[in-house]
């Protein structure tokens, strides 16, 4: 034997020399949700220890997070019943929640780079991501509203918009709408292989936002495609994305990489609801060690090749990056 691959894991100093992937704060986008009221935390039944927060705690979290590293975010806000229609007007309101909070978290902490999520169903009366016609999802009338969102979202001083709808054109559309307000400076992070997954279970309870008839097949993608992701990814990036998203994560590290591999832009990855809430549950059944299944799942999806990763244990990990330096 001349070649002795143990030597480089033979100790812990060894191992920290030929480590080829590291978590850094700035790796990691922290989801949040908002909420209508003042001084409210509650936390979601089926996403433990993680919570929704009325705008007020919403910016001491982040402030917290900060100190920690943090330096993105990505905002859901929570939308009563009553203010939800086939068309997401409230997503139109100047002074809705969304334009609210954006305001507030840049005001209190103009170094946080605030995303938003841009996308209808948590303003429909369907809870589909898009205008409904006769059970049928319409995509260009949708992308005309998405556009309009962004620019409100722009507006009110968001650095990056977030289309999560999965409709076609919407990117190129964003795109133009910002350039037509002069809002030159506002990116556009694009989930462009969002796939129809099951994982994103208790973020629909999170935000009331299941869809009330049907399923989302028609507009998200395929778990089985491949080539597809990459299609819908290429495109995104000539119609003007800055960011590209690959969603789920933890299910499609396979997706991360060739994505990667296949556009010249820093690709970022959503480690989605489920895939916390299956850490948290195995854990709490004893069958897993929390931490460690963390430190390995989110290592992996940044080996994969995510320059960014969006995921509701990014406070727990700051924490631990920072313990450990
Ligand atoms: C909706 C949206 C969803 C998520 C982010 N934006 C849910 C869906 O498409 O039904 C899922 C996030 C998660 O599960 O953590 N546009």
């Amino acid at each position: 034997m001349i070649r002795r691959n143990r030597i480089l894991r033979k100790s812990a100093s060894v191992r920290s020399l030929v480590n080829e992937t590291t978590l850094q704060p700035t790796d990691f986008i922290l989801p949040l949700f908002i909420m209508d009221g003042q001084n409210k935390k509650e936390e979601i039944s089926s996403m433990p220890d993680f919570f929704r927060y009325s705008l007020d705690l919403a910016i001491e979290e982040l402030k917290t997070c900060y100190t920690l590293g943090l330096r993105c975010t990505l905002l859901f806000v929570k939308v009563p019943d009553e203010l939800k229609d086939n068309g997401g007007k409230e997503a139109l309101n100047e002074n809705g929640l969304m334009q609210q909070s954006i305001r507030a978290i840049k005001k209190a902490l103009p170094g946080m780079v605030v995303m938003t999520d841009v996308a209808l169903d948590p303003y429909s009366s369907f809870g589909h991501d898009g205008i409904v016609e006769e059970n049928e999802i319409i995509n260009d009338k949708t992308v005309e509203v998405l556009a309009k969102i962004s620019v409100s979202h722009a507006k009110a001083g968001a650095d990056f918009v977030a289309p999560s709808d999965m409709m076609d054109g919407r990117i190129l559309a964003i795109r133009q709408a910002l350039e037509k307000e002069g809002l030159h400076n506002t990116g556009i992070m694009s989930y462009a292989a969002k796939y129809a997954s099951c994982f994103y279970g208790p973020f629909r309870d999170a935000l009331d936002s299941a869809p009330g008839f049907g399923d989302k097949k028609t507009y998200q993608m395929n778990p089985a495609n491949r080539l597809e992701a990459i299609k819908e990814a290429e495109m995104d990036v000539e119609e003007g994305a800055d960011i590209i998203m690959v969603k789920p994560a933890h299910a499609y590290l396979d997706i991360i990489r060739e994505v990667k591999n296949s556009v010249h832009i820093p690709v970022s990855a959503y480690h989605v609801s489920g895939e916390y809430s299956m850490i948290k549950a195995a854990a709490k059944a004893g069958y897993l060690n929390e931490e460690q299944a963390m430190v390995e799942v989110l290592t992996a999806i940044k080996r994969a090749g995510a320059d960014l990763i969006a995921t509701y244990f990014t406070k727990r990990i700051l924490e631990l990056i920072n313990k450990s330096k």
